[in-house]
């Protein structure tokens, strides 16, 4: 309801501007005990944590675990903060961030803007939320590709201890080359060496933190098999199915369709979904889903289950939908 209000005053700002000003309101409400949101309970348990409901909160909105404390008094299940990165940096060149409300879609090239991995755990300790978080790791811009697992490698030492779950994105489309480490050598040395560096610190600090991997929509069937066949030789712990896609089927020809990024919002939905499931029958249930990309009502919540999800994120849908969205994908999965 006070979504519905403040929306047409938010999209008359530059997105950026509006994603701005409604996480600081957001946190100003939530500190006067404003802007909570009851969700039923619906507990799943996946990855050997109890997640209380399965809707999840997908990471690029609170790159820096800033706002962990206001995002969690919504009702969301489980949090994901990140992508971070081991150092600051600030992302491409402004305007990176586009609506395209006729598709209820979203491109952006934000490009990992971030304040770096040391920032995002100073705020994590700040942060009073007990629940589930995931924080999802990445690479600098200018660090060479080929060089990425060192990058990965201090992150996942960094952030063990504070994380529930720990992603490994490889697949923004706005880091160049990023999405050449789900292939081939690239990909095998990544999560051959992150699994053993996983064990590692289980081992050191008594304690295992899943380590998940995030895939993109834009996957031909023998990347999938392949991704699929590494998953279960490195026993990784899920997989979230999917980023953002470099398609631009249903937005072409909108204001802003052909601008350069990674596509979200409802037109990634069905392809995102076809990925989903094509990885639920390679992996057999071996290896737990998180179904996110395209979910703007509880429906297409529920479609992810039936494609093979555990637990689903959102993200375009909070900008399209709001906060309401939260308990209309609990109560729509079963
Ligand atoms: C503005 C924006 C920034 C994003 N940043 C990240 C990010 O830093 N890391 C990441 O793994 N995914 C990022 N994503 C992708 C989302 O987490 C999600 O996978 C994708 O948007 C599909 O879901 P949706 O259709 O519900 O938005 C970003 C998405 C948007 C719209």
């Amino acid at each position: 309801m006070l979504y519905s209000l403040a929306r047409p005053l938010l999209f008359s700002l530059a997105p950026e501007r509006a994603h701005e000003l409604t996480l600081s309101l957001l946190k100003k409400a939530h500190k006067v005990g404003a802007m909570r949101q009851d969700v039923a309970a619906k507990p799943v348990t996946c990855m050997g944590i109890e997640f209380p409901n399965p809707v999840g909160l997908a990471a690029g909105l609170d790159k820096n675990g800033a706002y962990i404390d206001a995002l969690a008094g919504l009702g969301f299940g489980f949090i994901e903060i990140g992508t971070i990165t081991p150092r600051p940096q600030a992302g491409n060149p402004k305007p990176r961030l586009f609506r395209i409300p006729e598709a209820k879609a979203i491109i952006n090239r934000m490009g990992f803007n971030n304040d770096g991995v040391d920032q995002l755990i100073e705020n994590v300790k700040a942060a009073k939320f007990k629940g589930i978080l995931g924080i999802n790791i990445g690479k600098n811009a200018d660090t060479p590709v080929d060089d990425a697992v060192s990058d990965y490698l201090i992150c996942l030492e960094k952030v063990y201890n504070y994380a529930s779950y720990i992603t490994v994105n490889i697949s923004s489309p706005n880091t160049k080359n990023l999405r050449s480490l789900q292939s081939g050598h690239a990909l095998t040395d990544l999560l051959e060496t992150l699994k053993k560096r996983q064990l590692e610190l289980a081992e050191e600090h008594k304690h295992y933190v899943p380590l998940v991997l995030k895939v993109a929509p834009d996957l031909s069937e023998q990347d999938i098999q392949f991704i699929a066949d590494q998953l279960l030789q490195f026993k990784i712990d899920g997989l979230i199915v999917t980023n953002t896609t470099l398609s631009r089927d249903g937005v072409e020809n909108l204001p802003y369709g052909n601008e350069t990024g990674g596509l979200s919002g409802a037109p990634v939905f069905e392809k995102s979904t076809a990925c989903l499931a094509a990885f639920a029958q390679q992996l057999n249930g071996q290896i737990p889903l998180i179904g996110v990309g395209g979910i703007l009502a509880g429906e297409q919540a529920l479609a992810k289950q039936q494609a093979g999800a555990m637990l689903v994120q959102i993200y375009s849908g909070m900008i399209y939908t709001g906060p309401s969205l939260i308990p209309d994908c609990v109560n729509a999965m079963t």
